[in-house]
Formats: C-alpha cells, sequence, structure tokens
C-alpha cells in the first residue's frame, strides 16, 4: 500500500502542482461501451450487480479501460446506488432499464426507519478497493514495486442519492422527491442527514482500504432551484467533505465534487472543501479559470456527445477545451490545476477507438501547450 506512483500526474493536478500532461480519465470509464465489459458482465450471470459484489470480477473490470487507454487514473467499479442498498432498500437493475429500489423512502415512517448501513454490508467495496490497488502494481524502470496510476474511490452526493431513494429510480421531472422537500422539508432534511453520515464513513473506508482521491457525485444538483441547492444539496456535500479523512501514506487524499448543472453555482461548490470541482459542458473553462482557479482545481468538461464525431474531430474538440483553461500558470494563489475529463459519463454506444484518439489528443496537445509557454517566457 505504500509503493510510490509511477504516474501520479493526476493526483498533482488536483492538488494544484505542474505536471508534464494534463491527466486525463472519464466518468464511467469501464463500461458497456467496452465489449471486454461485455463479456465479464456475461460472465457474470448478465447481472451489474453480479459484477459489482464480485472482487475478482469488478477488479478485472477496472482494470479493462487502462489496458487499452494510457488513462492517468482508475476509478473503482461500483455503483453510488450501493449506499441506499445497503439501507435495506432493495436495488435491483432491470434489464436495459436504469436502477429500481423496492422500497423507496415516501413516509414519514420510512424516513425514521432509515440509518446509516453496517459497512460490513459493503465489504464487497471495500475488499475490491484493495483487490484493484492490489492489480494496479507493477514494476517501475528500476525494478522497483510501484502503482501505475491513483485509484479513485466514490459515493453519490447526499442529494443525488434522496433523489433516488424517494424516486425509487431515475426520473425526468424529480416530481417526488422535490414534493418532499417543498411539502415536507423536515423528512427531507433526516434523509439527507443520514445519508452525508453513511456517506462519511463509506468513503474513509474507502481511502482506508487504499482509495487514492475521492470523488462525490452530485448528478442531480443542477435540477434544484437556486436556494434550494445551497440548503438542500451542497450544505449536505459540505459535511460529507469536512468529515471526510484527508492524508494517508503520506499523501494528501484529493477530493473532488462534482455537480452537473451546477456552472452558475461555481464560487459556492468551491468554497465547499473539496480539492477538484467537476463541471459539465455548459460551463467555459476559461471563465471558470477565473472565477475559481486561484481556489480549486477543474475538472472537465468535453461534450460526451463529441466522441460520436470522427476521430480527428474528437482530437479538435479536446484541443479547445485544453485552449479553453490554457496551461497551468502560478498565480497569487499558488499552481492552477486542470484534470480532463468528460462533462457527464461515457455513453454506452461511444466507439473505443474514438477514446484511444481522446486520450491521445489530450496527452500530445497539453504538452505542446506547455512548451509553447515555456518558450514564450
Ligand atoms: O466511472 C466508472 O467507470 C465507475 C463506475 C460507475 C458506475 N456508476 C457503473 C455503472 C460510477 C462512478 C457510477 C456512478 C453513478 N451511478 C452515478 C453518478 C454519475 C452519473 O452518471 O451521473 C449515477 C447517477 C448512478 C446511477 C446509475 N447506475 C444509473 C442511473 C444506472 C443505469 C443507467 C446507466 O447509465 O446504465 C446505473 C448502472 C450502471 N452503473 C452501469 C455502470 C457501468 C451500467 C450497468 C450495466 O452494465 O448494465
Amino acid at each position: 500500500m505504500t509503493a510510490p506512483l509511477i504516474n501520479d500526474s493526476f493526483l498533482r493536478a488536483c492538488l494544484r502542482q505542474p505536471t508534464p500532461h494534463t491527466p486525463v480519465w472519464l466518468m464511467r470509464q469501464a463500461g458497456r461501451y467496452l465489449p471486454e465489459y461485455r463479456a465479464t458482465r456475461e460472465k457474470a450471470g448478465n447481472s451489474f450487480m453480479g459484477l459489482a459484489t464480485n472482487v475478482q470480477y469488478a477488479t478485472e473490470v477496472t482494470l479493462q479501460p487502462l489496458d487499452r487507454f494510457p488513462l492517468d487514473a482508475a476509478i473503482l467499479f461500483s455503483d453510488i446506488l450501493t449506499v441506499p442498498d445497503a439501507m435495506g432498500l432493495g436495488l435491483s437493475f432491470g434489464a436495459g432499464e436504469g436502477p429500481r429500489f423496492a422500497h423507496p423512502v415516501r413516509d414519514e415512517a420510512a424516513v425514521g426507519a432509515l440509518r446509516v448501513p453496517d459497512m460490513q454490508r459493503l465489504r464487497y467495496v471495500f475488499d475490491a478497493v484493495a483487490s484493484i490497488r492490489r492489480a494496479l502494481l507493477t514494476r517501475d524502470a528500476q525494478g522497483r514495486e510501484a502503482g501505475r496510476v491513483p485509484l479513485i474511490g466514490f459515493a453519490g452526493s447526499p442529494w443525488t442519492l434522496a433523489c433516488y431513494m424517494v424516486e425509487g429510480g431515475s426520473s425526468s421531472d424529480y416530481r417526488l422527491v422535490k414534493t418532499m422537500l417543498y411539502a415536507r422539508p423536515d423528512l427531507m432534511h433526516r434523509i439527507l442527514q443520514v445519508n452525508a453520515d453513511a456517506v462519511s464513513v463509506y468513503l474513509n473506508t474507502q481511502i482506508e482500504s487504499g482509495a487514492q482521491a475521492v470523488m462525490i457525485f452530485d448528478s442531480w444538483g443542477g435540477v434544484l432551484a437556486d436556494g434550494a441547492f445551497q440548503r438542500f444539496s451542497l450544505d449536505y456535500t459540505r459535511r460529507v467533505v469536512a468529515g471526510l479523512k484527508r492524508e494517508k501514506e503520506g499523501r494528501r487524499i484529493p477530493v473532488i465534487v462534482f455537480t452537473k448543472g451546477g456552472g452558475l453555482w461555481l464560487e459556492a461548490i468551491a468554497g465547499c472543501g473539496a480539492d477538484v470541482v467537476g463541471v459539465d459542458w455548459t460551463v467555459d473553462l476559461a471563465q471558470a479559470r477565473a472565477r475559481v482557479g486561484q481556489r480549486v482545481a477543474l475538472q472537465g468538461n468535453l461534450d460526451p456527445m463529441v466522441l460520436f464525431a470522427p476521430p480527428e474531430v474528437v482530437a479538435r474538440e479536446a484541443q479547445a477545451v485544453l485552449d479553453r483553461f490554457g496551461p497551468p500558470q502560478r498565480g497569487d494563489g499558488g499552481w492552477e490545476g486542470h484534470v480532463f475529463n468528460l462533462g457527464h459519463g461515457i455513453n454506452q454506444h461511444t466507439p473505443p477507438e474514438h477514446v484511444s484518439a481522446l486520450v491521445e489528443a489530450v496527452h500530445a496537445h497539453s504538452r505542446v501547450l506547455r512548451q509553447q509557454r515555456a518558450s514564450e517566457s
């Protein structure tokens, strides 16, 4: 667990330290767009939870995108909904459908019965983290044992989890969860407090098990009204962040907060205690950098649908994202940091060859930008 990293560019960028290129990883980088993922899923009885609860398979699937593309980070293969599942809500993924909870949380009795789950029920996640860390070990140029890239752990934000817990699955209008928020804010606050406590211990246990950075997915923060976002989403994300262990193995554990649709609230999100703020494709990275780049690193933000265009277009669009941020510089608040990513998860129909073109373009063009900057000064 104490072996050094061969490629620590992702951790360095998160902590706003200089890197030779802009590190890149992709939200949902292990998944159905890869034929090898579909093959492993088949072996696991064609079930997502069958894959996620089997340490061997979860490890295999996490490593698949890294064996294909020179990505700068690995992300644990699991799901944000493992936490409400461990609370007893009964998660299932129907064939070709989204997630479903057998016991959604819709009334006072259900809210009152909600508890932080026993972390033993999530043992399979922590075992997967430890197993992936071991599988990432290799030998460096001097023959010493070293990690290939860092491993990211993750969880859903208290609000995003509440959306699924109340709706009972995915939703197009968030009617049930917003009805509870407006009509019974007391019940909503109680759900969010239990979720915040659960997510804190869940992430801390992932860190104990070997996660080298953690990301909080606030995928549905952006559906909230101004004012409601701050009180029902960001306040609870802040509580989670405040409860996290920030150092392990002598290194700082970066915390990334991603709020889809959160561009209007960038300053507030940057103040929640995270090291990195993830942004979706509606955000101009030059403006985001000017607004918060001296306080946090930024992660993002290519539209995942760009990956359906021909590889030369993919490369050009990736360059445009890098150009908008520009090469990281030193300012009054220290160095700046950019982690390249998509603005949301990769689509399941994405051609894998286009992902190769993307990763190659990010590495090549970000090196060129750094050389240009160096020769200017
Ligand atoms: O990034 C990675 O590669 C790690 C794995 C990961 C998954 N889910 C695997 C998964 C991560 C980080 C998640 C997070 C997640 N899960 C979020 C937050 C990110 C986001 O996209 O906003 C959310 C909202 C969920 C909930 C969820 N899980 C939904 C709505 C679905 C079904 C729709 C879909 O995209 O497939 C899932 C299932 C799921 N989680 C799959 C994968 C690879 C597909 C399941 C399958 O193979 O059938």
